[in-house]
């Protein structure tokens, strides 16, 4: 449990907020590369952080990330036109570039030198492994653009979506951070945990380990006279990464692809998430097929067919996310279609941001408690006028997550160093 004057600091990110001051030293991957296609396109309005903003691809294929509304009289930037080199409010004509200068101001004189001094309020913005990112902090503190394997990967190797929560970012995160759950919550079988007894309670070897950028968070467990060990990586302040590279339960041959996957959940204000989810191939040789893709975005419950234009999934919280009875009666723990959408259902079932001092936390919510900590330590560190733990992508920039079987105990600190390095 936390105490709800920590619970505040943690999960409110607007501007001057504790929270909000941390995700500010922070690059943040705010739009797919997708939603920007084209130069000169139209511009997107969004919200980062509980501020508004629109993003624009200019004439050179420059992003600029700027304030929503214009600093003449505040009309909507979204409307703009997007043209040689810089958004041009509708209202009055006034234009302005990608770093928030203003270009022209065709209402004033011919002489007037009013133009230089006013500008658009606007973000470092950057775009890598399919992504466009925003950097909201002071502009000295700003950190390198993000490098990591996923912004390296070709692009016939990687994949990512996007698709928006109604709930506070931490218990997204936490969700994401909570290993435990997956064989609840996701199973396919009607209630008989037997199963578990002998899988989870009695042979995981949970680890929980510190690092520059987080902490990696290991399970090790025995299956089949061999040791199965996952390793997964918490990136601060927003990240998890995850493999998936050997045969499961019930599976006889390894996934077609190796895969490392994972997800950001970046907040978009207090009590709603944008999550983009990432996967590529964690074999330089072997592409990633889009079809192939496609088809586990669909598994997941997130496919086209599954997402209202919004990004908000079609099964939410103002239907009860359509919950199936019968199979939940027949043939599935939740009875709710789709491994994301489960997700979704707990973490915006448990209210808008949820009360953590009324929690009571076991054994496996080690992760959790060292993520709050960790997030609580950013703020103190960068109240104190410091920096948070990983904001320069340098402390992660060649790891990765592991998925693998070890035949002898000996040997797998061993296959964990050698896998969890990146090979892009
Ligand atoms: S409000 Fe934008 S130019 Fe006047
Ligand atoms: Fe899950």
């Amino acid at each position: 449990m936390l105490s709800k004057e920590d619970n505040e600091r943690l999960t409110r990110v607007g501007p001057g907020t504790p929270m909000g001051n941390v995700f500010r030293r922070y690059w943040l991957p705010a739009l797919l590369s997708s939603e920007l296609p084209k130069a000169d396109g139209a511009p997107v309005r969004f919200r980062l952080l509980g501020e508004d903003l629109v993003a624009f691809r200019d004439t050179n294929g420059a992003i600029g990330v700027v304030d929503a509304f214009c600093p003449h009289r505040r009309a909507p930037m979204f409307l703009g036109r997007n043209e040689k080199c810089g958004l041009r409010c509708v209202y009055h004509g006034w234009k302005f570039d990608v770093t928030g200068k203003c270009l022209e101001m065709p209402t004033e004189p011919k002489d007037s030198t009013y133009k230089d001094r006013i500008r658009i309020k606007s973000y470092l913005a950057w775009e890598g492994g399919g992504m466009i990112w925003a950097y909201m902090g002071p502009k000295e503190d700003a950190p390198p653009p993000p490098d990591m394997e996923l912004t390296r990967v070709p692009q016939t190797h990687r994949f990512v979506s996007r698709t928006v929560q109604d709930c506070n970012y931490l218990q997204a995160l936490e969700g994401g951070l909570d290993s435990a759950h997956a064989t609840i919550l996701h199973n396919v079988t009607i209630g008989d945990l037997s199963w578990l007894d002998d899988f989870e309670r009695t042979t995981p070897k949970l680890d929980v380990k510190l690092t520059d950028y987080g902490f990696s968070y290991s399970g090790i467990r025995k299956l089949d006279g061999r040791h199965w060990v996952r390793v997964y990586q918490y990136i601060m302040p927003v990240t998890q990464v995850r493999a998936r590279c050997v045969p499961v339960r019930g599976e006889t041959a390894p996934p077609r692809v190796p895969i490392v996957a994972g997800h950001y959940w970046v907040p978009i204000d207090d009590v709603t998430v944008s999550v983009i989810n990432f996967s590529y191939s964690a074999d330089p040789t072997i592409p990633l097929d889009h079809d192939f893709a496609m088809a586990a975005e669909a598994g997941y419950g997130r496919g086209p067919d599954d997402v209202l234009p919004d990004g908000r999934l079609k099964r939410n919280l103002q239907n009860g996310f359509q919950i199936d009875r019968d199979l939940q009666a027949r043939e599935s723990f939740t009875g709710i279609v789709g491994i994301n959408t489960q997700d979704v259902a707990v973490q915006e079932g448990m209210g808008p941001i949820v009360d953590r001092s009324e929690e009571h936390l076991g054994s496996t919510d080690r992760a959790i408690v060292q993520l709050r900590r960790l997030l609580l330590d950013a703020t103190r560190a960068v109240e104190a006028g410091g920096k948070p733990r990983g904001a320069d992508s340098a402390s992660y920039r060649t790891i990765r997550a592991v998925d693998q079987y070890v035949a002898s105990e000996t040997d797998i600190p061993a296959v964990i160093d050698r896998e969890i390095a990146a090979r892009f």
